[in-house]
């Protein structure tokens, strides 16, 4: 509900209440955003507002009629140079040369539908989820002495607690202005002390979560990589000391944008926060002509006060209905194969096909050909550019490949990288001046590469035809969408586009391409990729419905990577690979059911050479699919629970519950264990408090060989460790692992948790002892007692 109060303002969602009102002075004051609280009259938004008489000390006064100063008010949006000296809102340069703007409101409408914009993704609603449309409060204000006016669009997804906020600038002058900044959110709350955590890292090492108290000064989460970028992702939260993931006071905060975005917190000299959301304003000089309008990215936010996993909550399900969208927005997605770590490079039909005759024997349902199939790339040197199939490679080019993948029962999917060129392509000999690059400088390439300029219309028209070409050949159902650098060099050969704008129209233009494309060919699964998770965000699901997370597929880092992302993203979006042992990144060795079960927390895949592992290995791969079938529905639409994990404990723990919470699926993953620990436990949250349950352990075979020289401790002879008898042994006989089968109420095991067999502590092996030693995983499944 949205409530219009005098020139006082409510959103209530579900559990949360947004408050502002005009200030006497014509700008727009926050009040309050928190917990649910009720407002029925103008006297009730009077209790959240602050009295202040008069501008103290050396701080600005507003104007003569106003001793105040904006220096300390909490504002919905603010700007330099009429007293308010924390980070601004809006940076606007006028005709004139002067930058100060005052936004003073004009009118508020109640819109009875989500609203939309032309230029950008935003979030929807299609009627399929809500029970009540989502309304819109539209808000205008108009610059007191220019003739610029903002609007801002907040819609209330009131089922998720979700809220967004849409800003658009709108030129009524007769010149052009130029936006030095204009951010998407912003939020000013009365005090300090909050916990700002982002999520940051590098290639292979996404989404690590960074926790700061903020007291004094200000922190900055941003990226300028020309994507959203795997070193600061777009989502960021802000939480009271001691909250936790089932209790506490927290917001989250994201932007529905791929390109170079800026959070930051800031503290004022009267204890008081700012956080601001938006395009990255580092070098970002936007022109806007007369008469045009200006959109800036979709801000999202949510509160809740159960929590990280009750923020999370609201945010999975408003990714799921109001940003991913489409044919494949609630179809289960496919267990599929893909060949990069199989083959890199070396793709040819034989090889693919025998690899395709593995995956279907194990009950994989797609194929994916990844990089190395077209033009002369044998490496990442060339190619790039030039989507033509190589013909001694795929003798009957994609199309009898995908024939030959489909009649073995299988779908077919392709690995492209459309944004990019190399040097060495024909593409690159032709339109040397579709790319950007500064006029006087040599340019700096990423991965042997160039980037497509595509804020050019030419370059998009041909992005669009060479793609559409592609995807029409043969019989594709999925297509893997990959972005292998981060953008440098940023100057269009364009003369139209000026330096300040080439980030953001790239953008744009990127948008433009996957809007045509993804609805040319709308039963396509798209998944985005950007060397792993550089560019996981919700502009890119906004089309694509799902994202590879991270080009790192060591499970160990995976399930911190996953449980990073798992704040902010569904795990229906992730993308997430079953790969080689020692793992391509890492060279760490880990068991196969551990690959698998941090798998199973998103897309469940696999990326390795089915042919090279024994028949024992494939016969639990044929398991392991057949079970993640049967738990498919629970693993990829339920609802996550995050437990510890490796941050704080030596565990990492996740349960997924079934929509209709008949059943839970647990994964708990060790680190490293360390001898005579206490007695393991898992908690398994989400359950129905009140409906009794049986808890059961996915059982595992032990290895004989997994215990070393110890196995003379019971051999009647003695066996030499490595020696061909060890490993006659070993696969004669396998030792039976523990089995679990612990029933209870939904209540106890969330609070009181669910003590496990003891794990193995130097002294003695049995079935009542499970071996559980580093990098060991267990999925639990817990189902309602008949
Ligand atoms: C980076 C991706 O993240 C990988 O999965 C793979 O597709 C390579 N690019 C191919 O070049």
């Amino acid at each position: 509900m949205i409530q219009v109060i005098d020139n006082n303002f409510a959103i209530q969602t579900k559990n949360t209440t947004y408050a502002f009102r005009v200030l006497p002075t014509g700008q727009l004051e926050h009040l309050y955003y928190g917990t649910k609280i009720t407002l029925r009259s103008a006297d009730d938004f009077g209790a959240l507002c602050e009295q202040y008489a008069m501008a103290p000390g050396n701080t600005v006064a507003y104007d003569e009629k106003n001793n105040i100063s904006l220096e300390n008010i909490r504002f919905e949006l603010s700007s330099y140079g009429k007293g308010d000296i924390r980070e601004p809102y809006i940076d606007i340069k006028y005709p004139d040369g002067s930058r100060t703007s005052d936004l003073i409101f004009e009118e508020a409408h109640v819109l009875t539908e989500k609203h939309m914009y032309d230029t950008l993704p935003c979030s929807y609603d299609d009627g399929t989820f809500t029970k009540m449309p989502t309304q819109t409060l539209k808000i205008t204000l108009k610059d007191r002495s220019h003739d610029v006016r903002l609007e801002l669009y907040y819609s209330n997804f009131l089922e998720t607690d979700v809220i967004t906020r849409q800003t658009v600038l709108v030129n009524e002058t007769k010149e052009c202005i130029v936006i030095n900044r204009i951010m998407s959110n912003q939020i000013d709350f009365e005090d300090s002390g909050y916990v700002f955590s982002s999520f940051s890292g590098a290639w292979a090492r996404e989404m690590n979560r960074k926790d700061t108290i903020l007291n004094g000064g200000k922190i900055v989460n941003s990226s300028y990589t020309g994507t959203s970028s795997n070193r600061a992702n777009p989502f960021v939260m802000i939480s009271r000391p001691g909250t936790d993931e089932d209790k506490g006071d927290c917001y989250g905060f994201n932007l529905v944008y791929s390109g170079n975005h800026y959070e930051c917190m800031e503290i004022s000299g009267f204890n008081k926060t700012r956080f601001v959301q938006g395009i990255n304003p580092e070098t970002f000089e936007y022109r806007v002509n007369a008469g045009e309008r200006f959109e800036a990215p979709e801000a999202v936010m949510t509160f809740s006060d159960k929590g990280f996993n009750g923020m999370s909550h609201g945010l999975h399900t408003f990714v799921r209905e109001h940003i991913v969208r489409g044919f494949w927005k609630h179809l289960n997605r496919p267990v599929l194969i893909n060949s990069w770590e199989a083959c890199y490079f070396d793709v040819t039909e034989r090889k693919l096909l025998n690899l395709a005759r593995k995956a279907k024997d194990a009950g994989i349902e797609l194929f994916v050909l990844d990089d190395g199939w077209f033009g002369t790339r044998d490496d990442d040197t060339t190619s790039l550019g030039d989507w033509i199939a190589n013909a001694s490679k795929l003798p009957g080019g994609l199309e009898g490949l995908s024939h030959k993948i489909r009649s073995l029962g299988m779908n077919f999917g392709i690995w492209v990288e459309p944004e990019m060129v190399n040097e060495k392509s024909h593409l690159y000999k032709r339109h040397p001046e579709w790319v950007l690059k500064n006029p006087n400088t040599p340019h700096s390439t990423g991965r042997n590469q160039m980037i497509l300029d595509l804020g050019q219309q030419i370059v998009r028209d041909y992005m669009i035809d060479s793609m559409s070409e592609v995807f029409s050949s043969g019989e594709i159902s999925y297509v893997k969408w990959d972005m292998n650098r981060n953008i440098s060099d940023y100057f269009s050969q364009d003369e139209n586009i000026n330096a300040g704008e080439v980030a953001h129209k790239y953008v744009l233009g990127l948008y433009d391409v996957m809007k045509t494309l993804s609805e040319r060919f709308p039963e396509i699964l798209f998944e985005g990729c950007s060397s792993g998770g550089n560019r996981f965000d919700l502009g890119i699901l906004s089309y694509f419905p799902q994202i590879w997370a991270s080009d790192n597929t060591d499970p160990v880092c995976r399930a911190t990577i996953q449980n990073g992302l798992s704040y902010g993203y569904p795990q229906s979006v992730i993308g997430a690979h079953v790969s080689a042992s020692p793992n391509h990144q890492t060279l760490r060795r880990t068991p196969l059911n551990t690959r698998f079960n941090v798998a199973s927390m998103g897309l469940l895949g696999y990326e390795l050479n089915l042919g090279d592992l024994t028949s024992e290995e494939n016969k639990a791969i044929k398991d392991e699919i057949t079970l993640y079938k049967a738990l498919r529905d629970t693993l990829q639409w339920g609802e996550l629970y995050r437990g510890r994990n490796f941050d704080d404990s030596e565990y990492t723990e996740w349960t997924i519950v079934a929509p209709d919470k008949s059943k839970a699926v647990t994964i708990l993953i060790q680190n490293q264990v360390k001898p005579n620990m206490p007695m393991r436990k898992v908690y398994i949250k989400g359950l129905d408090p009140a409906r009794r349950y049986t808890l059961k352990n996915v059982e595992q075979k032990q290895n004989l060989r997994d215990f070393g020289d110890l196995i003379n401790n019971i051999s009647p002879v003695h066996i030499k460790q490595d020696s061909w008898v060890y490993h006659a042994l070993d696969r004669l006989k396998k030792l039976d692992g523990e089995k679990e089968q612990i029933s209870g109420y939904g209540d106890s095991f969330a609070k009181a948790g669910v003590f496990l067999k003891q794990g193995f502590a130097g002294v003695g092996f049995n079935d009542e002892v499970a071996y559980f030693q580093d990098h060991c995983s267990r999925m639990y499944i817990t189902e309602t007692e008949e």
